[in-house]
């Protein structure tokens, strides 16, 4: 089985190597509303496979925490942010179910479980968790929680038998140890209660931010999904392009160039784009008039969203309620996994059961 498969990046685009029956299951920590980055890399083949397959987004508050217990409020707030996000973006709670990772209390269950069947020294080489052990400066003082998620993610993943997962590269280590789980959960089960998964990867490239440096909320480099007008236009100006295109006139660098990264992520008009790149090559065509066509793309693609997102903003009550009807749906299938799981670890059955009182 192939353990990695491309996603569809459009609406309407479908990928000939998901299946019906896949379950698809994702998740963002809230830590921040979401950028045109992400809509980019994974939201819109979310909203490609909507309907395609089962699938649940999760909002995972516990993973966040395992890095900013300091910072619990904001990410609790994050949970509404995201929640809109999604929603603005054309996610139908008819099709896919939202659900708030804390609020499902199986797939903690789930992670002590698991915790059994993992070694620190495996935790350690997981090269997702070494390197962001690293970009935080953790050193020796990497909470435990932190450690573990991967085993917490591993949770989420089976907690829904879910069979395909939308991840960045990044995250690859992280499908290859839920397996390694799912699999040692399957031999003391002694049948298969739970599936293997499969990546779908990107077919976009990692979106830059507008200084060319990796998109971050907190280096302010990247286009929020909420940004207005204004904010568009002061990003795209303030865009990297090549610094040795000075003149309108001078050839021009495409490679590197963010306004090209951002045109070809976004610009449905295909041959209009490559044409540009030609023109940009050969010398003739200045940063402002391409930052303008960007901006205009840009506008259209985020303009609807903003709207959706204002409506959405006045009523709470409406994001809450989807909030709680996911869960609810979520929980159903979470503890049905939960209870296969102990049957795993002989601990199915009320006490009644298994003392046979
Ligand atoms: N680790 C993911 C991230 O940092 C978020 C996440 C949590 C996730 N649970 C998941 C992703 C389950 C895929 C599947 O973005």
């Amino acid at each position: 089985m192939s353990t990695t498969i491309l996603a569809p990046s459009r609406v309407g685009e479908s990928s000939s190597q998901t299946r019906p029956t896949d379950v698809i299951l994702t998740g963002d920590r809230p830590t921040g509303s979401l950028h045109l980055g992400h809509y980019a890399g994974s939201l819109r083949s979310r909203l490609a496979l909507q309907g395609h397959c089962a699938q649940t987004l999760l909002i995972a508050d516990l993973q966040a925490l395992t890095d900013a217990s300091g910072r619990a409020a904001d990410v609790a707030g994050h949970v509404m942010e995201v929640a809109l996000d999604y929603l603005a973006i054309g996610i139908d709670p008819a099709q896919t179910t939202i659900a708030v990772q804390s609020r499902l209390s199986a797939l903690a269950e789930l992670t002590v479980l698991y915790l059994n069947l993992v070694t620190v020294s495996r935790l350690e080489r997981n090269p997702t968790v070494k390197a962001e052990v690293e970009l935080r400066g953790f050193e020796r003082d990497i909470p435990a929680g932190f450690l573990c998620y991967p085993v917490s993610q591993a949770a989420d993943i089976s907690g829904f038998r879910a069979t395909l997962v939308p991840v960045g590269e990044d995250q690859l280590p992280m499908i290859e140890q839920t397996n390694e789980i799912v699999r040692r959960v399957n031999r003391l089960a002694g049948t298969s209660v739970l599936p293997e998964c499969r990546a779908l990867l990107s077919s976009t490239p990692r979106l830059p931010g507008v200084d060319g440096r990796k998109a971050s909320k907190s280096l302010g480099n990247a286009i929020p999904l909420r940004a207005t007008a204004d904010e568009i236009r002061r990003l795209v100006e303030a865009m990297y392009t090549d610094p040795r295109h000075v003149r309108a006139s001078d050839p021009g660098r495409v490679e590197g160039n963010v306004v090209f990264s951002y045109l070809d992520a976004f610009d449905e008009d295909l041959t209009t784009v490559s044409e540009l790149k030609e023109q940009y090559r050969r010398g003739g065509l200045g940063d402002v008039a391409l930052k303008r066509r960007l901006e205009g793309v840009l506008e259209d693609v985020v303009a609807p969203i903003r709207a959706r997102r204002g409506e959405l903003a006045c009523d709470r009550a409406y994001v809450v309620d989807v909030l709680r009807a996911g869960n609810e749906h979520a929980s159903v299938t979470t503890e049905a996994v939960l209870r296969d799981v102990r049957g795993a670890f002989a601990l199915d059955g009320g006490i009644a059961e298994r003392f046979g009182a």
